[in-house]
């Protein structure tokens, strides 16, 4: 089965309104939307949720996703955006469960699971991260910690909303620390993520649904990861703000 590859940027606090519409004006320049459809990969970004009403209007086919969002559609919940809020600037992809999230702001994974659940209610498109700490890493724990993340993040879930969700599998390890999980560890993880997906959803779903590596990843490391089986593309931070990297790393990707 082949699968598309998607790419996708997480800018997570960086950009102003007027950088993130500059970023997509190059993008649409260079017509790199146009040259990742004809080889079957998707591009797409994830703003500050300021910038994501103008971003759409300047997307030019780049998927636009916001990097959260919360379960309820309205309420006494400071500082947070709902879906509608999200539907209303023609958003419908959403992160979930970022580390960062769960790291800095008590994200579990069972929240993760009421914002997927909300997500794919309204019909929107989800990128669910999973990932261990470095101790857990070095304790061996990995695949544990994944599978309850995926487990309870993905629970109560139908075969059609799993058609709506994407696995993104970033060791917290790699994240922003420029030490990338070797292309074999990301095979083992991803590949061990689609048979709990397959388990929990069956074989169709498993062929179908996108896992991508996420943590360190740059134009010149892209490549071995899309060549392995179960690695669907990546979830990128630094390499993907500005718009001549994002183009490398497309371009590496070939
Ligand atoms: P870096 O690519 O900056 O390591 O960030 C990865 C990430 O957290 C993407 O969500």
């Amino acid at each position: 089965m082949t699968r598309k590859i998607l790419l996708m940027g997480n800018w997570k606090m960086n950009h102003t309104i007027e950088e993130a519409i500059d970023f997509c004006e190059k993008i649409k320049e260079e017509g790199l939307v146009r040259q990742g459809k004809s080889r079957g990969i998707l591009l797409g970004v994830a703003p500050s949720y300021l910038s994501l009403q103008q971003v759409k209007r300047h997307a030019h086919g780049l998927i636009v996703a916001a990097q959260d969002c919360h379960y309820e559609d309205h309420g006494a919940y400071t500082s947070n955006v709902s879906i509608p809020m999200l539907e209303e600037v023609g958003v419908n992809w959403s992160i979930i469960g970022h580390s960062e999230k769960r790291t800095y702001e008590g994200e579990t994974s069972f929240t993760c699971n009421r914002k997927i659940r909300a997500l794919v209610a309204h019909d929107f498109h989800v990128v669910y991260c999973v990932g261990e700490t470095l101790k857990e890493y070095e304790a061996g724990l990995t695949k544990d910690v994944v599978e309850e993340q995926i487990r309870t993040g993905l629970m109560h879930l139908t075969k059609e909303d799993i058609a709506n969700v994407v696995i993104a599998y970033e060791p917290v390890w790699s994240i922003g620390t420029g030490k990338n999980a070797s292309a074999e560890i990301a095979e083992d993880i991803c590949h061990f993520i689609r048979t709990l997906i397959e388990e929990q959803f069956g074989k169709v779903a498993a062929g179908k649904i996108l896992i991508l590596y996420g943590g360190s990843v740059k134009p010149n490391n892209i490549h071995e990861y899309i060549s392995q089986e179960d690695v669907d593309g990546a979830l990128v931070g630094g390499a993907s703000l500005k718009s001549e990297s994002f183009k490398e790393l497309l371009v590496n990707c070939y």
